[in-house]
């Protein structure tokens, strides 16, 4: 296994009402990786998160990164922003310029960058989002989708060693949640690491390499994705549902048309791909 690029350990945080958002929090993201958090409403997905690139600082255990661990003076900060980039959950709270050519050029012109080099930056992170009609928009007036593409733009634009997307399709419609899950798979398969939060199992069933459960701010569960969604009491227990391309395979199993100890198919074709077999059985047993 690669090593790890982002390291949480033991992390607690404490808000300051009093809420306890981390109560331990352990989590390794091999560089090249895609990591899918998920776990209900309040869990501690966004908390967790903002430790990764240094926007909330634990009260207990540490954040490390390429096996340093994080340094909190702005210069260092600035460093791990460029390097760990972060796609908000909300992108009200991450949108701030007046037009979506400016928002998602700021970043890149504050590198210092020649202003080619960020019209460059600029135009390919939009095409990548499918956002270039976009450019001459009003950030303001944008839909909540259209928004957060071009947050994620933005962070592109920055050309991170770490993309970390808060709920990335949550508000997309299939269309555009299509294009970015292509969009992810791209950066990954030229060895970006990504690393997601999402309420969507299917998503983090057929998408990612790990997939950590997190529950009231503790790590319930982490393996491949195999591992986790085979697991009845571990999904009971996280309040998540079983991804349909393992319950549809589960059934065909369960008629006799699919073999049991096949491999559980891990995506859509994957799954079609055992149905000539399932052809077969039904022809056998006429
Ligand atoms: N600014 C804050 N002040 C006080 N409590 C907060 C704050 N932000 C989050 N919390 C609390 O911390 C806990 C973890 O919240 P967090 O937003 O990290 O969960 P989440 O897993 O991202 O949830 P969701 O799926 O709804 O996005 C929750 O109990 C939440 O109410
Ligand atoms: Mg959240």
């Amino acid at each position: 296994m690669s090593g790890a690029i982002l390291e949480a350990l033991d992390l607690h945080y404490t808000y300051p009402d009093g809420t306890r958002a981390l109560r331990g929090v352990t989590l390794r993201v091999p560089e090249g990786s895609r990591v899918a958090v998920l776990g209900p409403n309040g869990a501690g997905k966004t908390t967790l998160f903002l430790h990764l690139n240094g926007l909330l600082r634990p009260r207990k255990g540490t954040v490390r990164f390429a096996g340093r661990e994080i340094r909190y003076d702005r210069k260092s900060l600035g460093e791990l922003r460029r390097a760990v980039g972060m796609v908000f959950q909300d992108p009200d709270s991450q949108l701030f310029c007046a037009s979506v050519f400016e928002e998602v050029s700021f970043g890149p012109a504050n590198l210092g960058l020649a202003p080619e080099e960020v019209r460059r930056r600029v135009r390919e992170a939009l095409r990548a989002t499918d956002a270039e009609d976009l450019a001459e928009r009003p950030t303001h007036y944008l839909s909540y989708g259209q928004k957060k593409r071009v947050c994620l733009a933005g962070v592109l634009a920055m050309e991170p060693r770490v993309l970390i997307c808060d709920e990335p399709t949550a508000g997309l419609d299939p269309r555009q949640t299509s294009g970015l899950i292509e969009l992810l798979d791209r950066i990954a398969r030229r060895g970006g690491t990504v690393l997601i939060a999402t309420q969507d199992v299917d998503l983090a069933y057929s998408w990612a390499d790990r997939v950590v459960v997190l529950k009231e701010g503790r790590v319930l569960g982490e393996g491949t994705p195999t591992e986790i969604f085979l697991d009845e009491d571990l999904l009971r227990g996280a309040d998540l549902t079983v991804p349909w391309v393992v319950e549809v395979h589960r059934e065909l199993v369960r008629r006799g048309l699919v073999p049991p100890d096949a491999p559980v198919p891990r995506n859509r074709e994957e799954l079609f791909g055992l149905l000539p077999a399932a052809e077969a059985a039904v022809r056998l047993e006429v």
